[in-house]
């Protein structure tokens, strides 16, 4: 989705919008611009490209501005083709007003009629172009005053960030809806769509509500009500993340890079929420959200893509752990199912980046359906960590790679750790079975590491199959979720069609597709309920002839005499199982989609975080 930079500050502003465009890139993009004012007032410098970043960075190759603010832009198209015309800042009629935005402008059409019938002439096929006319026409000097006008005439949800030609040293930005974190610095300011494009700059960060107005100057950061203009007074924040956490490293993809951190991530999960003594506790919370969870009727768990994929594992995890009858929803078909929820119920979001606005749009209906609310969430600050009645944090760390890995890992993890915490304090599990359980999940940091030492198998794998255009994924139980994340994490970033199954229903239907050209990917660790059911399963794919690809306990003889090929994993609890069968499907996606020379971290048509509905 579209990532927003602004600056304001006594440095050369293009190579930090540059430098923060940068930071935006794995949100997903078409094409990329900046607009800068030096102090003589002489007029925007206007620069924008269609592609990657580096096609702007050669462009602006030697171009002296000499400018001290600036906005820019990574533009994810909505209205209009990705074009260099098309992208933004965009300017108002006579050049005096300059506009970058994120967010869908709902009646752009009628808006645009009212400005050409006096007098604008669009360049662009942009909603954002209206914003840019539509704030000109009422500036007379005052920029701030110019965007609340602008923003009571316009509906949908957007951040904006503007300049005026008249105005150099001062950056003015607004926001509903769509995320806005302003990053403040010392005799410079800054204003972001996230907080990754700030951290090379500063970690002290103020986050904007919904129908707030920021004014930047050199000096100063004035928050006040965009309605009125009442000053509001807001927190410093400071962000624990650092800046080496968002780079790649040594490694050739930030995927990789991340699949590679998962021991971390789980290690950092356990520190914080097992005790020495081995039991759980989420300190976040409080006494009223416990004693809710302890009463609670029935839980439903919210999330889309990979963190549905969570869910789905969550929801067997509450019912078997905590006995909280649970259902797992995708957010974009809850909030328009009219779910029936009372004030006894708990809504669980997931969300990597607490900004996915299917799964803000299904928060806000729980809320106002009556039910408590807990988002588990990775993003510090995020709009849905701010505005859940409680948060549980995943301990991902800064997840760049479109596709998701460690956060996916993080909230298995705490998934599961919470289900077991829920157990406890509804007295369906002892303190000495949860202290059994933690002792099996302090092992996981390194049982993730070995199959991250042993990938040969995937490699080989891949090696041999990566011209295929077609898998199954199939697995069951607390396996069945990773089934559909297997085939998810294929298809994103190797545009190979892949589809996850519950193998159970595999003589349903997709039984039909086995012949010897068919790879079918299957996750049979030991000691699941299920394990004789799946070996079953793999039988009738040999009858057919079928490539089978395992995901199997060490020396499981029964799963290689199947398989054609064997990823193995370390023996775990079955609740844990998830945890590991994931990481050799992450890998074999990313092998494949390396040997297809796909854009790993960028995938087309992708966003990280998916911002419109
Ligand atoms: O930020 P979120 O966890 O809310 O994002 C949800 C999905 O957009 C995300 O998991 C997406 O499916 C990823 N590309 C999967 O790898």
């Amino acid at each position: 989705m579209c990532g927003i930079i602004g600056y304001v500050g006594g440095r050369e502003a293009v190579p930090i919008l540059i430098k923060g465009l940068e930071h935006l890139e794995y949100r997903g993009y078409d094409s990329a611009g900046i607009a800068c004012l030096s102090p003589d007032c002489s007029g925007f410098f206007v620069c924008k490209e269609q592609g990657k970043i580096g096609e702007l960075k050669a462009r602006l190759n030697g171009v002296p501005t000499q400018a001290n603010s600036g906005i820019g832009h990574t533009r994810w198209a909505t209205h209009g083709a990705p074009s260099k015309t098309n992208a933004h800042p965009h300017l108002g009629q006579n050049g005096r007003v300059a506009v970058v935005h994120n967010g869908i402008i709902e009646n752009y059409a009628e808006l645009k009629s009212e400005l050409k019938r006096k007098g604008c002439c669009f360049k662009s096929d942009t909603d954002t172009e209206v914003a840019a006319h539509l704030i000109e026409s009422y500036y007379h000097g005052d920029l701030g005053g110019a965007m609340r006008r602008a923003a009571a005439r316009i509906q949908g949800f957007f951040a904006f960030v503007a300049m005026a030609k008249a105005e150099p040293n001062r950056v003015c930005a607004l926001k509903r809806s769509n995320p806005l974190v302003v990053g403040v610095g010392k005799g410079e300011n800054f204003v972001a769509s996230d907080v990754s494009a700030l951290l090379p700059y500063t970690n002290k960060v103020m986050y904007l509500e919904d129908d707030e107005f920021v004014e930047l100057t050199r000096e100063c950061v004035n928050v006040s009500r965009l309605k009125d203009g009442k000053p509001v007074r807001k927190q410093i924040a400071t962000v624990s993340w650092k800046a080496e956490e968002a780079s790649k490293g040594d490694f050739p993809h930030f995927m990789l890079k991340e699949i590679f951190e998962q021991p971390a991530v789980l290690r950092r999960t356990l520190q914080t929420y097992v005790k020495k003594t081995g039991g759980i506790a989420f300190d976040t919370l409080d006494r009223k959200v416990k004693d809710h969870v302890k009463r609670t009727g029935k839980i439903f768990v919210v999330s889309c893509g990979t963190a549905y994929h969570a869910g789905l594992v969550g929801r067997y995890l509450f019912e078997a752990y905590a006995r909280v009858p649970t259902e797992a929803h995708v957010s974009s078909e809850f909030r328009y199912s009219d779910p029936i929820i009372s004030k006894n119920d708990t809504a669980v979001f997931i969300t990597q980046s607490g900004e996915t606005a299917d799964t803000l749009a299904a928060l806000r209906e729980a809320k106002r359906k009556g039910a408590r609310t807990l988002a588990i969430v990775n993003v510090a600050g995020s709009t849905i960590a701010r505005e859940a009645d409680a948060v549980v944090y995943t301990l991902a760390g800064p997840e760049i790679g479109v596709a998701s890995t460690k956060a996916y890992l993080g909230q298995l993890l705490t998934l599961a750790l919470f289900a077991l915490y829920v157990g406890g304090l509804r007295k369906r599990l002892s303190q000495s079975a949860i202290r059994g359980f933690t002792r099996e999940a302090s092992k996981l940091p390194d049982k993730v590491r070995e199959i991250l030492g042993t990938s040969e198998s995937v490699d080989s794998a891949a090696g041999a199959l990566f011209t295929k255009g077609n898998f199954l994924f199939l697995g069951r139980g607390y396996n069945f979720p990773n089934a559909l994340e297997g085939a998810l994490k294929l298809k994103e970033i190797s545009y190979a069609h892949a589809h996850g199954y519950a193998a159970g229903e595999m003589k349903h239907g997709p039984i039909a597709l086995i012949d010897e050209t068919q790879p079918v990917v299957c996750l049979v660790p030991k000691g699941t309920k299920t394990y004789t059911k799946m070996l079953s399963n793999m039988e009738e794919i040999l009858a057919r002839r079928g490539i089978i690809i395992s995901i199997a306990t060490k020396g499981d003889r029964a799963v290689q005499r199947l398989s054609r090929h064997v990823f193995w994993i370390p023996d775990t609890l079955e609740i844990f199982s998830p945890i590991l069968t994931a990481v050799p499907l992450q890998l074999f996606a990313y092998k494949i989609a390396t040997l297809n020379h796909r854009d790993v971290d960028q995938p087309r048509n992708l966003a990280k975080s998916v911002t419109v509905e």
